[in-house]
């Protein structure tokens, strides 16, 4: 193992190794034997680069799209619907939900599934999303099997939560949970792999794109063909809006035999800070906010609207075909480069925290698998009623419990109106998924009229 170092230039990875035990000894070598050398030294040689888009960004146009409530869109939504409602009835969909991040900006100690973001409730966010689960089963008559992706960081925590909560309703032969793999951060002027401590190597979640190579090494992904499921719907834990398994949606990518569909939202402002899906060279690919010039991102069409308006908010389907083709290729997904603050030990073994960006770590993205998929298509959705991001700390400008909060109780409060019911204004209202998924479903179970003041959650 030393000469391995020696050859890479990170013998420093076992500068204490004199001290450590030997359970700490071997679980060092573990982690060293896990990384790919050759690969990190060329992520660090290549760093500038490596998030270089400018050359795609000039050919850049409007990505295939089923815009919200156009008359021209080439599939109606009640033809969508009830082609989304086959799949579910016919047991072919999964679901695929990322818990596998740190978490840093919202400062919560536990996985961020765990955070009691119910309005009324405060139930975690694992519940509303398992619920949802649970419900549209129920609704279709099939199971809906949820591949739970969580990371060294989440997995003891998030394990114990389920097993505590009873997989919140879901039958255990429907819920699996595997690991994603990690990357070493390294010092951003040497290349060199930090230390945590002595016996530790500084590693973080390879991305939520890590979900790839993480389905094909756990098995998942094969249990899945086997289990004759075609179609993956993929979200993430931090936001509770998600409309789980939407036949809509689902709808729409198989209408379009699309193999990958996206659920983006209109960007309001030009530099608005999400991923914009466009249309490059025939291909349907994401272009980060930080990347996209200010002349390109102002451009507009006759009518004044922007011409690159599609923001990702993270949702899509998969054909599971193009995620075993995809799983095949060791160049399916790059690696982009983030300049970060990284705790490390320096080499007397002191630890520091640094003030400022010290180090480099590096992330896979799902969403780079657009350009390889046949038919791609986005659907756009309202950010009002589809998207809550939990991002940040309570206080800060924006993506925060409260803010996450309201945005329940509006829709929710919404819902109740539209079935009859009086809302005072500003009353916290919560529905529990498997009390109603929908608007719809609500109008059956309440009685028109019904007089809302004061904070309440229905639940069955
Ligand atoms: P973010 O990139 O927003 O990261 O992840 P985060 O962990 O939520 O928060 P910060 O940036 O540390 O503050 C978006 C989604 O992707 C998942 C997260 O769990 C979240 O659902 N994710 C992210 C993973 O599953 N694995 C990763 O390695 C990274």
């Amino acid at each position: 193992m030393f000469e391995k170092l020696k050859a890479h230039g990170q013998e420093h990875l076992v500068r204490f190794w004199d001290e450590l035990s030997e359970t700490q000894h071997t679980a060092l070598a573990e982690q060293i034997e896990r990384i790919d050398f050759p690969q990190i030294a060329h992520l660090f040689a290549e760093r500038d680069q490596a998030n270089e888009v400018v050359e795609l960004v000039d050919r850049a146009g409007e990505p295939a799209a089923m815009r919200l409530g156009d008359q021209k869109n080439r599939f109606s939504p009640e033809s969508a619907c009830r082609r989304g409602a086959e799949a579910l009835a016919g047991g072919r969909v999964a679901v695929l939900l990322v818990a596998g991040g740190q978490g840093t900006r919202l400062g919560f100690e536990h996985p961020k599934g765990m955070f009691p973001i119910g309005p009324v409730s405060r139930c975690p966010i694992f519940q509303i999303h398992l619920e949802k689960v649970v419900a549209t089963a129920r609704r279709y008559g099939a199971s809906v099997p949820v591949y739970l992706m969580v990371s060294p960081a989440t997995e003891r925590e998030t394990r114990r939560f389920f097993a505590e909560n009873a997989n919140f309703g879901l039958p255990e032969t429907d819920l699996r949970v595997f690991c994603q793999g990690t990357m070493p951060a390294i010092d951003d002027r040497t290349g060199k792999i930090l230390l945590a401590e002595r016996g530790q190597i500084a590693l973080s979640p390879d991305g939520h794109g890590g979900a790839l190579a993480a389905l094909q090494a756990s098995g998942a992904l094969a249990e899945l063909a086997e289990r004759g499921i075609e179609q993956v719907f993929y979200f993430q834990v931090d936001n509770p809006l998600v409309e789980v398994c939407s036949p809509e949606f689902l709808g729409y990518h198989l209408l379009a035999r699309s193999e990958l569909t996206s659920q983006v939202i209109a960007k309001q402002d030009p530099k608005d800070r999400v991923g914009n899906v466009v249309e490059v060279d025939g291909r349907l690919r994401v272009i980060e906010y930080s990347d996209l010039p200010d002349s390109v991102a102002e451009r507009r069409r006759a009518d004044g609207s922007l011409q690159i308006w599609a923001g990702s908010i993270a949702v899509h389907v998969f054909e599971l075909a193009f995620l075993l083709r995809m799983s095949g290729r060791a160049d399916a997904l790059p690696f982009h480069v983030a300049h970060k603050r990284v705790p490390f030990l320096d080499e007397q073994g002191r630890a520091h925290q640094p003030e400022k960006p010290n180090a480099y770590k590096f992330e896979q993205f799902i969403f780079d698998l657009l350009p390889a998929a046949a038919n791609a298509l986005v659907v756009e959705v309202d950010p009002k009623t589809h998207f809550a991001p939990l991002k940040n700390a309570p206080g800060a400008a924006d993506d925060t419990p409260e803010s996450v909060r309201a945005q329940i109780v509006a829709l929710h409060a919404d819902w109740l109106r539209r079935a009859g019911a009086e809302v005072a204004d500003g009353t916290p209202v919560e529905i529990s998924p498997l009390f109603a998924l929908d608007a719809e479903q609500l109008r059956e179970r309440i009685a028109p009229g019904t007089r809302i003041s004061q904070p309440i959650y229905f639940r069955p």
